[in-house]
């Protein structure tokens, strides 16, 4: 209480004698909070399914909710070759001052390589700007952004159905309009490509596309290399303007030239597109928010002047990039040996998850299930579309405490040599 107010209850006591008048006086002084009217927003999706998996206090209780890799013991895994250049850093002493508003260059230069490959023209002939973003959601932000403000056909952009659930409000929050376009086919589990080149063809001309490089998200589905052949012709015939998102490179197949293939084929095509890199999974490097946003463009007076816009972009939002994990990952590419053995290290993982996948759908055929799981192994990448109803779900949690979103969505990460056995009996007892 401040001393004027303890002066009037005093006062006011003296007069009647009753505490209670004091309650009176604060009320008559507070106002309203200024935040009284925000309204409660939905929780996230994922994040809810970690947190009821975390209330569940049952012992053999499985999440497959969460999009990060865990090792054969259910256990978050540091790269061995992460924690080899997190050394080598320490040695070197570094200081820790600002990074560009690009970021740390040996960083961009080296991701840039990684994703198009020494031999890309737009390589060879400096036609690329990049910059160091805050994973691939800052990246595929940067990219909204910019291409709201800069690109001269159009605010819309078409993403996949379904695509990763944070595609949406990324680009809507960019100033973009978000339409979609047919990919997946929930009655043969697999891609929808005549949907897909049909909705490419009706889009209006040099429509922004989103595309998942690689490891789609959450349907586990990708085009093969003839099908990608057959999207990059629609587009180049329609004028669109592609949009590649990279979140997994390397953790699909296990090789990280395979899962670029559809980006290099586009670059090679003449497609003048963008791209949102993540080191989040194919280094593990997910709380050091690695990333990178590149455009390929035509020529370098071009290129000064759309990087010189990026930076505008970026300068705003949060100044210069954080620097610890670009340093980490360009000690990573830029070394030849730790290089190899990160490549190795990618495969491991990717290994692990297609054993998985492959350990699942014999365990469910081993049981007995007439339902063909042919999908589990034919999807690729870290998440597979199991085909499940939000019922079956929900009888998947409440009397299995299995968890995972209720698209049917299962993180392949979270399955174990030791559960897989128990996962495949509650898949089987509400799916037969
Ligand atoms: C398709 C896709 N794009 C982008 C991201 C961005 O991830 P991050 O911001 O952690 O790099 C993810 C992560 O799950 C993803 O699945």
């Amino acid at each position: 209480m401040n001393s004027i107010l303890l002066r009037t209850y005093l006062r006011t006591r003296s007069t009647t004698g009753t505490p209670a008048s004091t309650f009176n006086l604060f009320r008559s002084t507070h106002t309203a909070s200024v935040w009284s009217k925000v309204p409660q927003g939905p929780p996230d999706a994922i994040l809810g399914i970690t947190e009821a998996y975390k209330a569940d206090t049952y012992a053999d209780k499985i999440n497959l909710g969460v999009g990060a890799y865990r090792d054969d013991n259910g256990k978050p895994y540091v790269l061995p070759s992460v924690k080899e250049a997190e050394f080598r850093l320490l040695e070197q002493l570094l200081d820790k001052e600002y990074a560009g508003i690009s970021g740390v260059p040996a960083f961009t230069k080296l991701a840039a390589l990684l994703a198009y490959s020494p031999d890309s023209s737009a390589i060879k002939e400096n036609r690329l700007v990049i910059t160091q973003s805050i994973s691939g959601t800052g990246a595929l932000r940067i990219g909204g952004e910019f291409l709201a403000k800069w690109y001269p056909h159009g605010r819309t952009i078409y993403v996949p159905n379904p695509t990763w659930a944070n595609h949406g409000a990324v680009f809507r929050d960019s100033g973009l309009e978000v339409k979609s376009y047919r990919y997946y086919d929930k009655d043969t589990i697999s891609l929808d490509l005549p949907g897909l080149l049909e909705d490419l063809s009706s889009a209006p001309e040099k429509s922004i596309i989103l595309l998942h490089a690689c490891a789609h998200n959450p349907t586990g589905v990708d085009p093969t290399p003839a099908q990608w052949r057959e999207i990059s012709k629609v587009a180049k015939d329609k004028g669109h303007f592609i949009f590649f998102d990279m979140a997994y490179q390397g953790f699909a197949s296990g090789d990280a030239d395979k899962d670029a293939f559809a980006l290099r084929y586009f670059v090679e095509q003449g497609h003048q597109l963008v791209l949102a890199q993540s080191f989040a999974k194919n280094m593990g490097l997910y709380g050091e928010r690695v990333g990178a946003f590149s455009l390929v463009v035509e020529s370098a007076d071009e290129r000064k002047r759309v990087d010189s816009q990026l930076k505008i972009i970026v300068r705003p939002l949060y100044s210069n990039p954080p620097i610890h994990g670009a340093r980490i990952a360009a000690e990573i590419l830029g070394d030849k040996d730790l290089n190899f053995k990160w490549l190795s290290e990618v495969k491991t993982m990717a290994d692990r998850i297609i054993e998985m996948r492959a350990l699942l759908k014999n365990k469910l055929e081993q049981l007995g299930s007439k339902k063909n799981w042919s999908h589990i192994t034919s999807q690729i990448g870290m998440f597979c579309y199991t085909g499940l109803t939000p019922e079956q779900v929900d009888t998947l949690k409440d009397k299995h405490s299995v968890y995972l979103t209720r698209d049917g969505r299962i993180s392949v990460a979270g399955i174990t040599s030791t559960n897989v056995g128990r996962l495949a009996e509650a898949i089987h007892d509400v799916t037969k």
